[in-house]
């Protein structure tokens, strides 16, 4: 039937894990936008589901599980023919067993296929279960269509641009470089072209991601490899980009042109995420990650000499195999001394498959439990300090979306907190001006201080009226 694949048909992907995920599943609607496919939020009315997986720790693993059995349910009781498919980390890593425990898939897909998506949908339409986890040598970027003006304004005007994907760093505890493969850096002129696009179609802040981004080296438009900070600078030079960000850094890879690039770039925010993992020197060597914690005092030093404003972000482990009560009280001392703005904190959990989980030490569940508290309990108070000390400080936000209140609108401070502004003098898609006036454990709030945010708010050519969600 070849108008089969013209018929209006409904798509619901559902993204755990990371902003590459997100960035991904954007990727899948675009590919699947040309088959017909319409995004819908509710998943009972799809034709297609798309589970976007994550795969970094059990929890994040067995997800995908009971997310499947909720969908056979549902399917079942309804009656329906929908299609279901499972993308992402733990597709790749765990295929088969997808398939063995959860009758009710029709096709996985690993992270370097997505651009197959419409022939492996095709395939599975026609009553075969497929698997394609593959690490093919074609680059899927060249085969993944850009998103529509529609598709980029319904997601907002912060964009993610994947600028580099996989890793070479193999850290001990760490599935990554087995689901996402060998670190690959995107052209230059791709990414470019991707972010003026994306600019063009109402986009002001873009995040360029990778699982280690700062080893990014692509190549330019001159044939030799660029570094990150030779890319920020090209696209901070994107005539209506307001702010640019970029995540997950190594520590290893924080090299003194990407500092700088801190220091010179007006668009670069003030903010920057270094996951850290742990304190104690001891375990980072068992976690080869290829750094001590003189090496991550150093870089904060310098990157504050660089930018005085910049607020940091990191991960922690806890209970790594081998972790003492010593190594914890390392890693308490050093979140003392940085004094973060935000972090994310995890007990270790041991992959499948990762160095560290064949260790003979592992740490009791309890233990783990209980330095999680305390360093959770840290971690919020040097989260809290930051916030306050935020109060009667003026600052640009990014309008991104509607608030819980009639009028209100939600944007982001350049230090990514939540920010909500009541009737404020503007849209969303605009940066705006204001004073902090109040901090709460969730967001703060703003009173605007003069119409149309700083002098890099100029109005556009093409207003982002249609970015009201
Ligand atoms: N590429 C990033 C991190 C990717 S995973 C980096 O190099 O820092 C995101 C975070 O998940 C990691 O920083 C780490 O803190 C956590 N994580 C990864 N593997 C884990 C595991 N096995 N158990 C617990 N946390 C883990
Ligand atoms: Fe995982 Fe380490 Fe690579 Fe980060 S650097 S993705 S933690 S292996
Ligand atoms: Fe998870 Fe894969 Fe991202 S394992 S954190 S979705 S790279």
């Amino acid at each position: 039937m070849h108008d089969e694949r013209s018929k209006p048909r409904k798509l619901y992907v559902k993204s755990f894990g990371c902003q590459m995920n997100v960035y991904d599943s954007q990727r899948m609607a675009d590919t699947l936008a040309r088959e017909g496919f319409t995004e819908t939020e509710n998943p009972a009315e799809a034709d297609l589901v798309i589970l976007n997986t994550c795969h970094i720790r059990e929890k994040a693993a067995e997800k995908v599980y009971s997310e499947l059995g909720r969908l056979r349910k549902a399917k079942q009781a309804a009656g329906s023919d929908t299609m279901i498919a499972v993308a992402g980390c733990v597709a790749q890593a765990e295929g088969a067993e997808i398939m063995h425990r959860a009758p009710v898939v029709d096709l996985v897909v690993g992270p370097q296929s997505y651009h197959r998506l419409p022939e492996l949908l095709r395939a599975a339409e026609g009553g075969k279960r497929v698997v394609d986890t593959d690490l093919p040598v074609e680059d899927k970027f060249d085969h993944l269509p850009a998103p529509t003006r529609a598709a980029t304004a319904k997601r907002g005007p912060a964009a993610f641009v994947t600028v580099q994907e996989g890793c070479d760093k193999f850290c001990t505890f760490c599935v990554v470089p087995y689901t996402r493969g060998a670190e690959l850096s995107r052209p230059v002129e791709k990414i470019l072209a991707e972010a003026e696009r994306l600019v063009d179609q109402g986009v002001r802040e873009i995040t360029l991601i990778g699982q280690n981004v700062n080893a990014f080296h692509g190549q330019g438009p001159d044939g030799a490899a660029w570094n990150l900070a030779e890319l920020l600078e090209h696209v901070a030079r994107i005539a209506g980009l307001d702010r640019l960000r970029y995540t997950t850094s190594h520590p290893r890879d924080m090299d003194d042109a990407l500092i700088a690039a801190h220091r010179d770039l007006p668009e670069l925010m003030p903010y920057l995420h270094l996951p850290v993992q742990s304190g104690s020197d001891r375990i980072l060597a068992a976690m080869n990650r290829k750094h001590g914690r003189e090496d991550y005092f150093a870089i904060i030093e310098k990157m504050r000499a660089a930018r005085p404003d910049i607020a940091l972000s990191s991960d922690f482990i806890v209970g790594f195999p081998g972790e003492s009560d010593a190594d914890f009280e390392a890693t308490m001392d050093l979140v003392r001394r940085v004094g973060f703005a935000s972090a994310y904190s995890f007990k270790y959990s041991p992959r499948p498959g990762t160095p560290a989980a064949e260790a003979a030490t592992q740490v009791p569940e309890e233990v783990k439990a209980e330095r999680l508290a305390i360093l959770q309990k840290a971690l919020e108070e040097s989260k809290s300090a930051f916030d306050q000390a935020c109060r009667g400080t003026t600052f640009d936000i990014l309008l991104e979306k509607p608030g819980r209140l009639e009028g209100q609108l939600i944007g982001r401070s350049p230090y990514l907190q939540s920010v909500v502004v009541n009737n404020p003098p503007a849209r969303i898609g605009d940066l705006l001006t204001v004073t902090i006036t109040e901090v709460g454990p969730n967001s703060l709030t703003g009173e605007p201080v003069g119409a149309g945010g700083s002098e890099r708010s100029l109005p556009r050519a093409e207003p982002v009226a249609a970015m009201e969600v």
